[in-house]
């Protein structure tokens, strides 16, 4: 089974929208010499008030169709009395092909639920859109052994009532909180073992084949020194990357690990 690799930079809260403009421009420019067929699928997600100026560098500037446009987060309903949320319509309308969802610093600071994240899981596959679904301990559930367990139960519930063929189209990022934005990156071997685990349970709830073919990323420190032994292991597709991918030149040495 041959999964596309996968890189995918979170720019969480930072850049203006010029600054947004320029790294997504010297990202563009750093795969220039590359086909898009030898390529990995390369993501980025800016922040909300940045995403028309990032497609409009991607679609209409460049034109090259190397760099897809993600959401870092979307509200499930699709429009109404929700102050302060972006429906998945609306960052539609920007050409945004991947959407991600749950990860842990929404979940820990703004409060999202398991039902949150399933609930936006749907409604993003309902809009021909990938969501990238995010999952991780804490190192305290680490510690306690119930790693394994946590991360089952937030795939189960993420994925409830979703067909297996969409289950198939969607991303998984497996980022234990532990390693984000610490510098401590999981041992390979551990994080493909965990990626693995996530695997089999895609299987229990939507079949071999779909769990064979749905692509689960690791996130957490990855580095332009730590890609190659990470997109070596069998069961890790991509990456999710944060700091790394705030500078052109280090995000762009990720995707050619991944190459
Ligand atoms: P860092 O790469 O900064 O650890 O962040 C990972 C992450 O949270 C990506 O979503």
């Amino acid at each position: 089974m041959t999964r596309k690799p996968l890189i995918a930079g979170n720019w969480k809260m930072h850049n203006t929208t010029a600054e947004a403009r320029e790294l997504v421009v010297g990202v563009m420019q750093g795969v220039k010499e590359f086909e898009k067929s030898e390529l990995p699928d390369i993501v980025v997600a800016p922040v909300f008030t940045s995403i028309p100026a990032v497609s409009e560098e991607i679609f209409e500037k460049c034109g090259c169709g190397k760099v897809a446009l993600a959401a870092q987060n979307c509200y499930f309903e699709p429009k109404g009395a929700f102050t302060g949320e972006i429906s998945i319509d609306m960052i539609k309308e920007f050409k945004a092909e991947y959407i991600i969802i749950g990860h842990s610093e929404r979940r820990q600071y703004f409060g999202e639920t398991d039902e949150m994240i399933n609930s936006k899981a749907k409604a993003i596959l309902a809009a021909g859109i990938i969501p990238i679904i995010c999952c991780g301990e804490t190192l305290e559930q680490r510690e306690a052994g119930v790693t394994d367990a946590h991360i089952a139960s937030q795939i189960v519930k993420a994925l409830e009532g979703i067909t297996p063929a969409d289950v198939a189209k969607s991303v998984i990022a497996y980022e234990p909180i532990w390693a984000i934005g610490t510098g401590k990156t999981c041992d390979s071997v551990e994080a493909n073992r965990v990626i693995a685990e996530i695997r089999k349970v895609v299987a229990q709830v939507a079949g071999r084949e779909n769990a064979d073919k749905i692509r689960i990323l690791y996130g957490g420190s990855v580095k332009p020194s730590t890609i190659k032994e990470q997109m070596a292991q069998s069961d890790i597709d991509g990456a999710l990357v944060g700091g790394a991918s705030l500078k052109a030149d280090d995000f762009v040495e990720i995707i050619k690990g991944a190459m």
